[in-house]
């Protein structure tokens, strides 16, 4: 069991737990639809799925500017979980970095988006979350049947658990191909606060979660193959009117963790419904926070790359 020194704090974390497909179907015939926060989701939910990807005329990114107004809706890409990710991010970052049958893993995979586009795209993955509910939207998400137009599509393997990001003990070091995650920003958007789950990263204050943050930036270095990468899509806020570089302050704690930083994409964001922002007036004095941060970090593949990159220059 991992125990987690702080400067203030001394806490076991939880351990990772296996949810089943099996786990899943029991729950599902108990529970039709499950309430996270103060959205109701519901489960067993019978797809009708019109298209398996992106339209026909969509070109994968080439800048580090991305954009999708149209957010995307194939699969089962659809629903209301809060803070959810555009599918085209995760589409986007395995072609770049990944192969067919490689494992990915998410570990705050919310509804599962990384998932499904893992399943539709030949990547072993396996999905991690706090939040038993989460994990039961993710496997709902999961259940559909996809059948390729080309003959020869290997069903991937997928696994999903419960537990904290903090504590991957049931992956073993340098295991994974790539990592693709998104965190909640501190506590901007709550997950589990009328639950009262306090291993939420959701739930902590700033400092908290930076701690947070560090050791669930240790467990990535530790299991992502060296020479792979970790994809982190993570945003900003205000306090008091002021800017909170929350994005930043988790890449300087990437790096220190031996990562080295090979992207920096700027999401921009659409349909924000004012969670980030949620002031009475209508008279703003500051601009709005319409970007979020991609940060690609890769492990380096021995000592003599981290040197390279750690003292070669300054600015690494
Ligand atoms: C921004 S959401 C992820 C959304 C996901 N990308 C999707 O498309 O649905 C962040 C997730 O992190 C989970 N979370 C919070 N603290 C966690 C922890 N300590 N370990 C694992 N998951 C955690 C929350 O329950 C939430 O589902």
């Amino acid at each position: 069991m991992a125990v987690e020194q702080t400067a203030k704090t001394s806490k076991i974390l939880r351990t990772m737990t296996e949810i089943t497909y099996e786990d899943y179907k029991k729950f599902v015939n108990e529970h039709s639809a499950v309430t996270i926060e103060d959205v109701e989701i519901k489960l067993g939910v019978n797809w009708i799925i019109k298209s398996y990807g992106p339209p026909s005329d969509y070109k994968l990114e080439k800048t580090t500017v991305w954009s999708f107004p149209d957010r995307g809706k194939w699969a089962t890409h659809q629903g209301n979980y809060r803070g959810n990710w555009s599918p085209y991010i995760p589409r986007n970052l395995i072609l770049k970095y990944t192969k067919k049958g490689d494992w990915i893993l998410d570990q705050m995979m919310g509804s599962g988006t990384t998932l499904v586009e893992a399943k539709l795209l030949e990547r072993n993955a396996i999905g991690l979350d706090i939040n038993l509910d989460a994990v039961m939207v993710a496997r709902d998400r999961l259940n559909f049947y996809y059948s390729p137009l080309f003959p020869d599509y290997v069903e991937p393997t997928i696994k999903t658990y419960c537990g904290d990001a903090r504590n991957l003990d049931k992956i073993d070091d340098c295991t994974i191909d790539f990592i693709a995650t998104h965190p909640p920003y501190a506590n901007i958007i709550t997950y589990t606060k009328t639950k009262k789950l306090e291993d939420d990263l959701s739930q902590l204050s700033f400092d908290e979660f930076m701690d947070g943050m560090k050791v669930v930036a240790r467990e990535s270095f530790r299991v992502l193959k060296p020479g792979k990468v970790c994809a982190i899509l993570i945003g900003d806020t205000r306090k008091y009117k002021h800017y909170i570089p929350i994005a930043l302050r988790v890449m300087e704690t990437f790096l220190d963790c031996e990562f080295v930083l090979k992207e920096d994409i700027i999401k921009i964001q659409w349909n924000m419904k004012g969670t980030r922002e949620n002031w009475n007036g209508k008279e703003y004095d500051f601009y709005l926070i319409e970007h979020e941060h991609i940060f690609v970090f890769e492990k380096p593949s021995d000592q003599i790359e981290i040197k390279k990159y750690k003292f070669s220059s300054k600015w690494w």
